[in-house]
């Protein structure tokens, strides 16, 4: 093992090869599902750390972090580790295109295959940044100046016009997402583990690449190395509607697979699908506070769970992803489409132009929370381990050159020839108001069933429920949700409240709101997977005086019809959990 991934050059095992798309010809590198071939372990990623390149250190250092994985047990929930059988600690690497097989979907209750695989042009080249000449600045899609949406659409109406098998197409963009989030590919080396993009440490990386190149190549077509994807600032009142330039259907940009109800509508991050606009506000900055400031104990709570070599999909989400970035694709995702396509369902998303506009919104998140989080929020804002920072995709360039991409060339925009319009954060303020008025669920708490008679629990309606604390005063804790095994097919959504007395809190902008999971439906069969998510107490325990208390009541309310979520179990760790 070791020897292979020392030999830090491109892929030894697939040989150059030109193939034209799999659409407009045969054979092709699309396999159906049932015949996907998954020999040989031999792709090679040259994502190493600069300051590692001395080999046996390397493999040193990969051995040593291995041990103390396993010693972790209690940390992460049990998909996460590496089982012993694996040779070691790994960074997922980035696909082989030849062996790219179906993408799935549900539609109309049928499984459906979907050919997205790229073509395969060329040799991989490892991707360095070019020097930054001029920043490329990202402007909220609400503020652009009638010169900036003429590019912008222009632009687009130039990818949509290349040819379908240039990997710069729009189409071939659109599948990019499609095939890294329904399926195709698979872990080299690894069976039919899938590579999925979504649900841990690995959702903001790749998406940031993603946008990069898809920003590069919309410059190249109007010959404005300056040209920059805008934002769509959701976060902000003046933002909360789908941008207007979005909405002209003789645009570019213009897609007819969207709500028809939300076209002019307060955006739903909180999904409660309340009505009145104010109160939407209020909601939505209120998610924004939750999930950017109170809400995360560490930089996994934020960015995602760990994901590595070898070890199941969807470790975890964090708030963000799960959030603000899971409620937009939902709003706007058109319900009379069979999976609310476009953006309702990763495979068709980025057939929307709107859905690059609504990823740079969430890349700036990224940007935004190591920027104005305060460090006692969360005492380390970076990610230092190799396995997350060698991690690798391919993407073709704004020259169809096909390249790989690691992490760790991702983690500075202004490295990236890009920065981003200053526009205020009206959500920084937003502390809910204390609230320790609620006495009486204090005093009955104890009416309530155990969390330990009910788990594991299929949420199909709202549940309340006591947890007893680590120990009475214990002010630093977090609320641990694991094993959540989800339908993937499916929207799925919960709410986490604590001691309210609300059966079905639609409004959002209170002390008792601890935090929110939720998933953009994907790929198909093999419909379930399992995850986890924490949320931070310490906040809230403050706002609602409850530190001292021996107990808290737990609600969670699903946003969802039907089932499709189970939640294995659910426990309150200190904060920092002891290792
Ligand atoms: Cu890759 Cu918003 O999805």
């Amino acid at each position: 093992m070791a020897s292979i991934f020392l030999h830090c050059t491109t892929t030894a095992s697939s040989p150059p090869s030109t193939k034209l798309h799999p659409l407009l010809s045969k054979p092709t590198p699309f396999i159906s599902h049932a015949s996907r071939s998954h020999r040989q372990p031999l792709h090679i990623s040259s994502c190493v750390i600069p300051n590692q390149k001395n080999s046996s250190d390397y493999t040193q250092g990969k051995l040593d972090r291995r041990n103390i994985l396993l010693g972790l047990g209690g940390l992460y929930s049990a998909a996460n580790l590496i089982s012993p059988e694996s040779a070691s600690a790994n960074p997922v690497q980035a696909p082989e295109l030849d062996k790219c097989g179906a993408a799935t979907n549900l539609n109309n209750q049928k499984v459906l295959d979907i050919n997205c695989c790229p073509p395969i042009q060329g040799d991989i080249i490892d991707y360095k940044l070019p020097p930054v000449h001029k920043l490329r600045t990202r402007k909220s899609a609400h503020r652009l100046s009638p010169i900036d949406v003429f590019k912008y659409n222009l632009a687009i109406q130039r990818m949509k016009e290349l040819p379908e098998d240039d990997p710069r197409s729009f189409m071939q963009q659109a599948y990019i997402h499609c095939a890294y989030c329904n399926g195709a590919y698979n872990q080299p080396g690894q069976g039919d583990l899938d590579i999925q993009v979504h649900n841990s440490w690995l959702f903001f990386p790749f998406h940031r690449w993603y946008l990069y190149f898809y920003e590069k190549i919309l410059g190249k077509l109007i010959d404005d190395p300056t040209f920059a994807l805008p934002f769509w600032n959701w976060d902000n009142p003046k933002g909360m509607t789908i941008p207007p330039i979005f909405l002209d259907s003789k645009s570019s940009i213009y897609d007819s697979k969207r709500n028809p109800d939300n076209l002019k509508a307060v955006v739903d991050l909180g999904m409660t699908k309340i009505k009145d606009p104010m109160q939407l506000v209020t909601n939505n900055l209120t998610v924004m506070y939750t999930e950017m400031i109170r809400g995360n104990a560490d930089v996994y709570d934020f960015m995602g769970q760990p994901y590595r070599e070898g070890t199941p999909v969807s470790p975890g989400p964090g708030s963000s992803e799960r959030g603000s970035h899971t409620a937009l694709h939902v709003f706007v995702g058109d319900p009379r489409e069979p999976s609310g396509e476009d953006m309702g369902n990763f495979y068709s998303a980025g057939r929307d132009p709107l859905f690059y506009c609504h990823h740079a919104n969430v890349d700036r998140m990224w940007t935004l929370w190591k920027d104005v989080l305060p460090s006692d929020k969360v005492p380390d804002k970076n990610i230092t381990d190799p396995d997350y920072l060698d991690a690798s995709f391919l993407f073709y360039d704004e020259n169809a050159q096909l390249v790989r991409v690691c992490v760790k060339d991702c983690l500075d925009t202004r490295k990236m020839g890009y920065d981003l319009q200053r526009i205020d954060l009206p959500w920084l303020d937003y502390r809910p108001p204390i609230q320790t008025a609620l006495a009486r669920i204090k005093r009955t708490s104890s009416f309530f069933p155990k969390a330990s008679t009910l788990f594991p629990l299929k949420l199909n309606k709202i549940v309340r429920f006591e947890v007893q604390k680590t120990k009475k005063g214990k002010a630093d804790e977090l609320l641990v949700l694991e094993d959540i095994t989800v339908d993937t097919t499916k929207f799925l959504k919960f709410d986490v409240f604590v001691n309210d007395e609300d059966d079905n809190a639609l409004e959002l902008d209170k002390a008792a709101y601890a935090g929110t999971y939720a998933q953009v439906p994907h790929k198909a069969p093999k419909k379930t997977s399992t995850t986890s998510i924490r949320l931070k107490l310490t906040d809230l325990y403050e706002d609602m005086d409850i530190a001292d208390d021996d107990s808290i009541v737990v609600t969670i309310v699903p946003r969802h019809i039907g089932s499709g979520v189970t939640i294995g179990g659910i426990k309150i760790i200190a904060n920092p959990p002891k290792a």
